[in-house]
């Protein structure tokens, strides 16, 4: 018997890193998963590894893509049980607040901010129809400390999609829909590599505050993820759902 099993779950920004690596897991658990990414391509890809998935390209910036992203899901599964609101960037211009402009700011809160409303907008019905659901929107460990390695358009996105998701969790409890922020520390994936490139001082400077000394592997933060799409976490909602390798408590880390 599978975690998932019966389960419709839609990932956004499921072609690449942690998301291709969920619908690959939630299929073997038993759901149905629709991989959702702009990246149509890399979306087929991942797929095509799925027990039981379908590609579909999605930009969660774009409300009619969006509503076409869960139609699809819903008329080939028949409802939808899950949203994993996983999508999202971390581009080069996002920098410190005097470098960044406002169209890199604009770009990071589309996709980051309004791709999470939009995802919860236009898929928390779905939820409502099948009697509850749950949905897990991605935000990081940057909405509640501070970098002096900044990106404050990427920071303060994920901030809104804390707050956003613990209001949400809220509003709809009685009605059986469960809402979770999962807050990622740094994460071994295609979008944090990029920001080291080939410089072990930007890793170095990172990996110092980590009480655990490494970054998560992927797997470590989709397995949480797979938690609160089961029905195990049934009592677990309105949650700031940190997977950080104890990176927010710490003051003074060990040693090497
Ligand atoms: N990697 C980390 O260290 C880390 C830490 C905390 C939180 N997160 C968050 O976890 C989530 C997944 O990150 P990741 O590291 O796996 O990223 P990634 O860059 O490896 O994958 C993100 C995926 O989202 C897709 N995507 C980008 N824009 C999109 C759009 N407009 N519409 C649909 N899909 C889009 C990309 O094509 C890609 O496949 C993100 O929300 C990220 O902010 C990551």
């Amino acid at each position: 018997m599978g975690r998932l099993d019966g389960k419709v779950v839609v990932i956004t920004g499921a072609a690449g890193g942690m998301g291709r690596d969920a619908a690959i897991l939630f299929s073997e658990e038993g759901a149905s998963v629709c991989v959702a990414d702009v990246d149509r391509e890399a979306a087929e890809q991942a797929a095509g590894e799925a027990r039981d998935a379908f590609p579909r390209q999605v930009d969660v910036a774009d409300a009619d893509s969006v509503r076409g992203m869960y139609a699809a899901a819903a008329e080939r599964y028949g409802g939808i049980d899950v949203l994993y609101n996983n999508a999202g960037i971390s581009p080069a211009d996002d920098d410190s607040i005097l470098e960044t402009g406002e169209e890199a700011w604009e770009h990071v809160q589309a996709v980051n901010t309004k791709g999470v409303y939009l995802c919860c907008k236009y898929g928390i019905p779905y939820l409502l129809e099948r009697g509850g659901g749950s949905v897990i929107n991605v935000a990081s460990f940057v909405a509640l400390v501070g970098a002096a390695t900044s990106q404050i358009s990427y920071t303060a996105s994920k901030g809104a999609v804390l707050s956003m998701s613990r209001e949400l969790g809220v509003q709809f409890a009685r009605q059986g829909v469960r809402v979770n922020a999962l807050c990622p520390g740094p994460v071994e994936t295609p979008l944090l590599l990029r920001i080291f490139g080939d410089d072990p001082a930007a890793y170095e400077r990172r990996r110092v505050h980590l009480p655990m000394g490494r970054l998560a592997k992927p797997r470590e933060v989709v397995n949480a993820a797979l938690f609160l799409a089961s029905d195990e976490s049934s009592y677990v909602n309105g949650a700031t759902f940190l997977v950080d390798g104890g990176l927010t408590a710490a003051y003074v880390t060990p040693e090497d």
